[in-house]
């Protein structure tokens, strides 16, 4: 073979292996083999000297013309090379927006019994009542005078209570309520129809379902001919609404010094239909308020003439709906704010 072949068939073996060169140090190494000073192109270059004087020039200028050719190769591949790494770690470091993010931050969580009052809020200001909230430090002649309870009255027992002096004490129930909107109402404008939630004390010893702070809610419809239907009818929204469409109700002749009649209410066991379960205590029946038709004392004690109008009212504990709705079986898990309860009920908002 000749020089000028040889010369040749290394600038084509070169090129070919700078186009096949996939990394910086591969082609840094070609160009050591191809264009050091060891390499064959020089070796070419020296051996000219024993070439004639007229072969020399062409051979000179065809070695120097690959040299350069094979330089400019190598220096286009080498700026290739640097893209295709960019591009290669541009490929592995894309994002891909629809992972799930990692949770940086813990969002927190209405608390259940907020969920629950806020429900029944808006379950009823659907039916047109007006949501009112009243003083937790309430006096004794709204939370028991003006509410059929004088002094003497062995039902102030049951709720005995935290007195700041002899006329204030903390609420023991939401009912005040009733003569504080009765007192207020103009009926010129239409019937009165509220519902009122809160907090409530009690001295009670604090034990499973016992807690000296817990939750009411008292509702009041005051109206020319309102009875028991209406009471029932309404009763019957409310458990289905937090309870369950197929709920049935039914009344058990109770008492309430502000309400006469009174009644408990019991619903149809949502965990066993009404069969018997250890939930409702195998009788199909759950009892969950209290209600009745409005005491004339109580209308008359707040200056509402009881031969015009009557009126219905019932006081839902939404602790008690939590407790039996979610399965819990101690009230005082609501008030002690310990996060792995509480955080069972994210979602549960309506
Ligand atoms: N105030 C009652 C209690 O705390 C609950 C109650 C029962 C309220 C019957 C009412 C009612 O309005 O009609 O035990």
């Amino acid at each position: 073979m000749s020089l000028k072949e040889n010369l040749e068939k290394l600038r084509d073996n070169g090129l070919q292996d700078i186009a096949n060169s996939n990394e910086e140090q591969v082609l840094n190494d070609i160009r050591v083999k191809l264009l050091g000073k060891k390499g064959p192109i020089t070796d070419a270059l020296k051996s000219m000297k024993d070439l004639s004087a007229e072969e020399r020039p062409k051979i000179g200028a065809i070695a120097n013309q690959i040299k350069k050719e094979l330089t400019e190769a190598i220096a286009k591949r080498q700026v290739e090379l640097v893209q295709l790494v960019i591009q290669e770690k541009v490929k592995k470091e894309t994002i891909d927006v629809t992972l799930p993010s990692r949770q940086t931050k813990k969002t927190g969580t209405q608390h259940i019994l907020n969920q629950i009052i806020e429900d029944i809020e808006d379950l009823f200001i659907g039916l047109g009542y007006q949501v009112i909230s009243g003083p937790e430090v309430e006096e004794d002649k709204y939370n028991f005078e003006k509410m059929n309870i004088p002094k003497d009255h062995p039902a102030r027992d049951m709720q005995d209570t935290f007195y700041i002096d002899d006329e204030l004490l903390m609420r023991t129930h939401t009912s005040p309520q009733q003569a504080r909107t009765m007192e207020q109402h103009d009926f010129s404008k239409g019937p009165l129809k509220m519902i009122s939630p809160g907090k409530v004390y009690r001295r009670d010893t604090d034990d499973a379902t016992h807690s000296h702070q817990f939750h009411q809610i008292e509702g009041l419809v005051v109206d020319e001919n309102i009875t028991m239907a209406d009471l029932k009818g309404t009763l019957e929204v409310l458990v289905r609404h937090v309870f369950g469409e197929d709920r049935k109700i039914r009344f058990r002749p109770s008492y309430f010094p502000f309400t006469e009649p009174s009644v408990e209410v019991d619903i149809t066991c949502f965990a066993c239909g009404g069969d018997g379960c250890r939930i409702c205590k195998q009788t199909g029946w759950i009892e969950v308020l209290g209600a009745g038709l409005v005491h004339p004392n109580v209308l008359r004690n707040s200056g509402i003439d009881p031969e015009v109008y009557s009126g219905f009212a019932f006081g839902v504990g939404p602790d008690r709906f939590a407790m039996l709705k979610y399965g819990v079986e101690d009230i005082r898990n609501f008030y002690s704010n310990d996060v792995r309860f509480l955080e069972q009920f994210k979602g549960e908002e309506a």
